[in-house]
């Protein structure tokens, strides 16, 4: 990990906040830390009907490094394909900061976990409305809310943070 880069990311956030007309939202929480990564995604298709990401966002409480691999991911994913972005994990996901060492790979995770959150939630909307479970985010509020108790989503469900334990098992 290039502490340089760390510091660029950090002096210049790109994508940071929610994203108002967000087709899918995905959070993970991790215990050990306390920290929170909730990313949201905006959908397209592409010129051969590929289903593509077309905007991603992100809020975050977690460290320094958590913001810089959400920022310089959410950049990274605009443009590609989900199934291209489905095959990327924390150590792709992060690579203009540098290799993460070993103490900071979760922080990488995290981002990767609520990646994976929002692409399954993503997947759950296409599915018809009998067969949802009840759990994708179509819209969802902000990270203050889900620790003010006023995690109540605006097109029903309910809002479910994953610790990056059960992300990681799945
Ligand atoms: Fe927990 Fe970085 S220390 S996200």
């Amino acid at each position: 990990m290039d502490e340089e880069k760390i510091q660029q990311a950090m002096a210049d956030l790109r994508n940071q906040g929610e994203m108002a007309d967000a087709d899918a939202v995905g959070t993970v929480g991790s215990p050990e830390c306390g920290d929170m990564v909730r990313m949201w995604l905006k959908f397209r298709e592409d010129e051969t009907g590929r289903k593509v990401i077309d905007r991603a966002s992100f809020q975050s409480f977690g460290c320094q490094t958590a913001l810089a691999v959400a920022s310089v991911a959410t950049e990274m994913i605009a443009g590609k394909p989900v199934d291209e972005v489905l095959e990327m994990e924390a150590a792709e996901l992060s690579r203009p900061l540098g290799a993460l060492p070993p103490m900071k790979m979760h922080c990488g995770q995290m981002v990767e976990g609520a990646l994976r959150e929002a692409l399954a939630a993503g997947e759950e909307q296409m599915l018809p409305e009998s067969n949802r479970s009840g759990t994708a985010q179509p819209m969802a509020p902000t990270l203050i809310d889900s620790f003010s108790g006023q995690d109540v989503p605006a097109a029903g469900g309910r809002i479910r943070i994953v610790p990056l334990d059960d992300v990681q098992e799945s």
